[in-house]
């Protein structure tokens, strides 16, 4: 029998840990045995001494263990999750579950909710009315059967350990510890059925990972506790020193995903969703090359087939499928007003995380979890860091339902740098992690 006090010491020594003594550690917390003091410490030790890879996969298994699992091995082929760590305005996922369905490899995508000033699948995607997210695990996989395609919210008691784990780091100062952060993410999908995952690290002033340094790290963690527990996972480092595409707000970015679906989307928008999309096919054995890879997403943009998988998603969640060629079904603001910029030159610096919370006071986001959100309104920015504007030209344009409309204009007028230099615009993408 263990005991708690000696697995903390053990590591506060800089010792490696055991699957044993990790897994009596998860299951003790989660079933209430440990008490919160010990954990506090130990999760200190971790902060401090670090994990080794083998123990990160010993930590996710087990969190992953700890709850429900969702099966889909009802589902023909290699089941392919992609997860981001959380950008501005990241329209990715709306746009890549029809995209590399259209392609032949089946999604089902469980998403979540946003909270903060970044925003959440769920809520982009109840911007369509009637639209809804609750399916029984046997409607999910069928439904993936029939279309290729679900997306729903997340059900059941997946991963207690890291939602009692991560409620306990956010009050000890332990969330910025990149192995419990590699660990928290990597068993919330495999919990969810993943077979092989596809993670966008962002970095940068609007991401988690503010440094390349640590996005890298973060990416090679989750790549490794991948490759440990039998999982192909690979990494993208993208940018968020400003936000992805133009549009910012829910019901927005859904007609940004129409867009991007219909080939007339944001270059970084349609860029970043055929690097993620390139590789979720190969990890999916729908393709051999990236170039391949590439080559079948850009033709299912073309010939229209993923916009329609788009369309035939929603009607079978509820929602008007001829939404993705009526956008303007989507709800709307009642009012749109221009936000000049107030001097000219080069946008030099556009943070991300000062858009999504001019963005968020609109309405757009929630605050708290308890916080409902106005699906009509946002942002629309007008620039990307590198382009020139004229004083009193249009710097954005804010869809609002008169919440807080001074104060995000403020902010947006504050946080858009205009200098006298032309600057050049950041990489998108900056390293793919593969772990070969
Ligand atoms: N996101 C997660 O899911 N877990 C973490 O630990 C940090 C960010
Ligand atoms: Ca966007």
């Amino acid at each position: 029998m263990f005991r708690m006090v000696d697995i903390i010491e053990k590591k506060r020594n800089g010792e490696v840990l055991t699957n044993e003594e990790i897994t009596f550690f998860v299951n003790g917390y989660t079933d209430g045995s440990i008490p919160d003091y010990q954990a506090s410490a130990f999760l200190m030790s971790i902060y401090f001494k670090g994990m080794t890879t083998e123990e990160q996969g010993f930590l996710t298994m087990a969190m992953v263990q700890s709850g429900d699992q969702i099966d889909l091995s009802a589902i023909e082929g290699v089941k392919v999750d992609k997860h981001s760590t959380g950008g501005v305005g990241d329209t990715t996922t709306l746009i890549l579950v029809p995209l590399v369905a259209a392609c032949g490899v089946p999604v089902a995508k469980m998403s979540g909710r946003g909270l903060g000033h970044t925003g959440g699948t769920l809520d982009k995607l109840e911007a369509i009315e009637g639209f809804h997210i609750e399916l029984t695990e046997q409607q999910f996989v069928k439904q993936v059967n029939d279309l290729k395609l679900a997306v729903i919210g997340q059900s059941g008691n997946l991963t207690p350990a890291d939602k009692k784990l991560y409620a306990l780091r956010d009050v000890t100062a332990t969330v910025d510890s990149i192995p419990l952060i590699a660990s928290s993410i990597m068993s919330k999908k495999i919990a969810a059925g993943a077979d092989a995952i596809v993670l966008d690290v962002k970095t940068g002033e609007g991401a988690f990972m503010k440094t390349h340094e640590d996005a890298k790290a973060l990416a090679e963690s989750m790549v490794a506790i991948g490759k440990q527990v039998g999982r192909d996972t690979m990494a993208v480092i993208s940018d968020m020193s400003q936000p992805l595409g133009y549009a910012i707000g829910n019901a927005l970015e859904v007609k940004e995903a129409i867009d991007t679906l219909n080939g007339v989307g944001p270059e970084d928008l349609t860029e970043l969703c055929l690097v993620l999309g390139s590789k979720m096919i190969v990890v999916g054995g729908k393709a051999d090359s990236i170039e391949d890879a590439r080559e079948m997403l850009k033709a299912v943009i073309a010939d229209g087939s993923a916009l329609d998988l788009f369309g035939k998603l929603i009607e079978a969640q509820g929602g008007n499928g001829q939404i993705v060629h009526e956008p303007t079904l989507l709800p709307t603001a009642s009012y749109q007003i221009n936000v000049p910029a107030t001097s000219s030159g080069y946008v030099t610096k556009m943070d991300a995380d000062d858009i999504g919370i001019a963005a968020m006071l609109l309405g757009a986001g929630r605050a708290t979890k308890e916080d409902t959100i106005d699906l009509a309104v946002g942002i629309v920015l007008t620039k990307k860091i590198g382009e020139y504007i004229a004083e009193g030209d249009t710097l954005a344009v804010i869809h609002s339902n008169n919440k807080n409309v001074d104060r995000s204009i403020a902010l947006i007028q504050n946080h858009i740098i205009i200098g006298e230099n032309a600057v050049e615009s950041p990489a998108l993408i900056c390293e793919m992690i593969t772990g070969h």
